[in-house]
């Protein structure tokens, strides 16, 4: 049985780093690339070990890499470092002191800058308030919190005294948090009063408290007041954090903290059943944000970087807090939603703070398109001089609309291909060397040994769709699942043991660059032909009447899948018979007729995580009529499910 994918979209365009940028990059040339990328591969413990000595370690590493107690890595052996004083003590004490380390802005419109020596100052002051709760090196904190600088300070807080942060995205319900705050053994929860959302205050308190019912391990609940709505009290076990910090010192020295002690956990929805605590330490983990964060997003002093992440995700973690701080690097932290008060309000903040660096995810590009055109062309955006997208592949009309209509041809832009597992960027183009085109993550980064390989695990040729695959070790993967080492173990190296498979396809074309299909659950079997829901739907969307589309098999007795499309429609178009058969035929005529779709359904929204992912597992219930039996406590909207299925509401 054949187990390849096969690939039908063919993509042509092809954009050269502009001029401009490269003129002044940090690194511009192929050949300098290749030199880079083959010392990270042809002496991996030199590399790594160069690269990780430009971190300030509290003792230096002995070993950099241990991989006897393989697929269990230790990087960095022996080495101590404090992820806050990597963060903010090297820059608090030097140049960078008066540098704004976070400007933010509120959905309010209220805004407020800190400075490196500021932000030093309050993270130690926040470490303070934790000790004096009793919170110590080893143990576990919730943090569930809205977009607020006190949601990084409170991050970095753990990290200085040595406590693990276990951050739940605040959209996430009761449930979902206290079963994170089970799984994860957490004594103590960080959140706020409530933040802003679409113009209302979206509360927090309440699911804490609920959360924490019947939950005996949790001494203590600090409140940031950012809201000031009401909120219920449990005396002793509840506190403001205004009150303790107002009396807290504001000196309170980093924990050398070993190489591979626990720095975090972050939870990541298995496709079913139980949520799994992804563990993450100190050293390398830190070493791949910091590397990363430079070389691709091409770091300058002056610039003002924008990742749109939610700390409640690894984006948010690597790529709003520890990359760019580890690098002295100034962040734009926004908290609300991106079209509120106005559908313009992204562009208004990249105008207000002059913002250069702007990263971001697929579902949010493919909801500006959404919004038209005409959105983004009223802001001034001539301060961006880099893009880049994360979270799903990216659809090639989504793609040229952005580098039209926000990088304004000018910026390149960066596919980051990634996992909360990988810690750090695994796959991506590098601003200054790298020829893009639309919808590949194009080449490995620095360290990483990725490959396309069949189910025996050998190495497919050019352009041969199938699975994609990590061959060694690099220091940012992730050490673990929380409490269920044979998950990891089978999760991850039980399809080729010598090499990490995280679930997700891809096919690599003859110039070695990778074009990622999604995760290998949601691979179509039309007719014996394995197809990638992506470029179905990448085929959809470059139909002029189509903003997002989501494709499933549905169980055919002929073809073993027909192919369902879910469709979503631009603004102005309305949606019928004549709609539907236009689609079908634009997709024959784009990809074949194997891949016309059986069936076009029209909806209003597509089923998403709340990280923007589309939820196909769903969509295929949906398609097939049957129940959902599966894990839907990361959907973001369950009314929708009802209207999918045709459901009184
Ligand atoms: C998908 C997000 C294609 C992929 C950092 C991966 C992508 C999963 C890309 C991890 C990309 C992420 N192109 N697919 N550039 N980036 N993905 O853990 O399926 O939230 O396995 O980490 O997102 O999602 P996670």
């Amino acid at each position: 049985m054949s187990q390849s994918i096969d690939h039908v979209l063919q993509e042509h365009r092809r954009f050269p780093p502009p001029r401009e940028f490269q003129s002044c990059a940090r690194l511009s040339t192929e050949e300098a690339y290749q030199r880079m990328y083959r010392e990270s591969l042809d002496d991996p413990e030199g590399f790594w070990g160069r690269i990780a000595r430009e971190l300030p370690w509290m003792q230096p590493f002995e070993r950099v890499l241990d991989w006897s107690g393989a697929p269990f890595a230790k990087w960095f052996v022996g080495g101590r470092i404090n992820a806050s004083a990597v963060c903010l003590d090297q820059h608090a004490y030097g140049r960078r002191a008066d540098q704004r380390a976070i400007v933010w802005e509120g959905e309010p419109g209220d805004t407020r800058t800190l400075t490196y020596a500021e932000l030093h100052l309050e993270v130690s002051r926040f470490a303070n308030v934790l000790k004096r709760r009793g919170v110590q090196k080893g143990d576990r904190v919730a943090i569930y919190m809205p977009m607020i600088p006190e949601a990084a300070m409170a991050m970095l807080a753990c990290a200085r005294i040595g406590a693990a942060h276990s951050v739940v995205f605040g959209g996430f319900s009761a449930t979902a948090l206290k079963e994170r705050i089970l799984d994860g053994g957490c004594t103590a929860v960080i959140t706020a009063d409530g933040g802003w959302r679409r113009g209302q205050i979206l509360p927090l308190k309440p699911q804490v408290d609920e959360a924490l019912e019947g939950v005996l391990g949790v001494h203590t609940v600090l409140v940031v007041r950012r809201t000031a709505n009401r909120v219920t009290w449990n005396a002793g076990r509840d506190v403001w954090y205004h009150e303790l910090a107002a009396e807290a010192s504001t000196e309170c020295a980093p924990e050398p903290m070993d190489s591979e002690d626990l720095l975090f956990l972050l939870y990541t929805s298995g496709s079913t059943g139980k949520p799994k605590g992804i563990v993450h330490t100190t050293g390398g983990y830190l070493v791949g944000a910091y590397l990363s964060t430079q070389f691709v997003f091409d770091l300058r002093d002056g610039d003002l970087f924008w990742c749109t992440a939610d700390v409640g995700w690894i984006t948010g973690h690597s790529y709003v807090v520890y990359g760019p701080l580890a690098n002295g690097a100034t962040i734009l932290m926004y908290e609300g939603a991106p079209t509120t008060p106005t559908p313009g309000r992204f562009w208004e903040i990249v105008e207000r703070h002059r913002v250069t660096i702007f990263y971001t995810a697929p579902t949010a590009i493919r909801t500006f398109m959404r919004l038209g055109d005409e959105v983004p062309a009223k802001s001034d955006l001539s301060s961006l001089r880099l893009l880049g997208s994360v979270g799903e592949p990216i659809n090639p009309e989504a793609w040229m609309w952005y580098h039209r209509h926000i990088g304004r041809q000018r910026c390149p832009i960066v596919d980051t291909w990634w996992q909360t597992e990988t810690g750090s960027i695994a796959i991506t183009p590098l601003p200054g060397v790298t020829v893009t085109q639309p919808g590949s993550a194009t080449r490995p980064f620095f360290g990483i040994d990725a490959a396309v390989v069949d189910d025996q695990g050998r190495e497919l040729p050019p352009d041969q769709g199938g699975y994609l695959v990590i061959r060694r070790p690099w220091p940012s993967m992730l050490r673990g699942i929380w409490g269920n080492p044979d998950r990891y173990r089978e999760g991850y190296w039980g399809k080729y043991q010598t090499m990490y498979f995280a679930g997700d396809g891809a096919r690599r074309d003859a110039s070695g660059y990778f074009w990622v299909l999604g995760r290998v659950d949601d691979v179509l079997n039309v007719a014996g032909h394995r197809l990638s829901t992506m470029e179905v739907e990448s085929s959809l969307v470059s139909h002029a009447a189509v903003a997002e589309a989501a494709v499933v098999g549905r169980p055919d007795d002929v073809q073993g899948q027909a192919i369902v499309a879910f469709v979503t429609v631009v603004k102005g178009v309305e949606p019928g018979e004549a709609l539907k058969e236009a689609l079908k035929e634009h997709v024959a005529h784009e990809i074949g007729k194997l891949a016309r779709p059986a069936e076009i359904r029209f909806t209003d929204a597509l089923p998403k995580t709340r990280s923007g992912k589309i939820m196909r597992r769903l969509l295929r219930d949906v398609a097939a009529g049957v129940e959902t039996t599966g894990d839907t406590s990361t959907i973001e909207d369950y009314a929708l499910l009802a209207r999918l299925r045709g459901d009184e509401e």
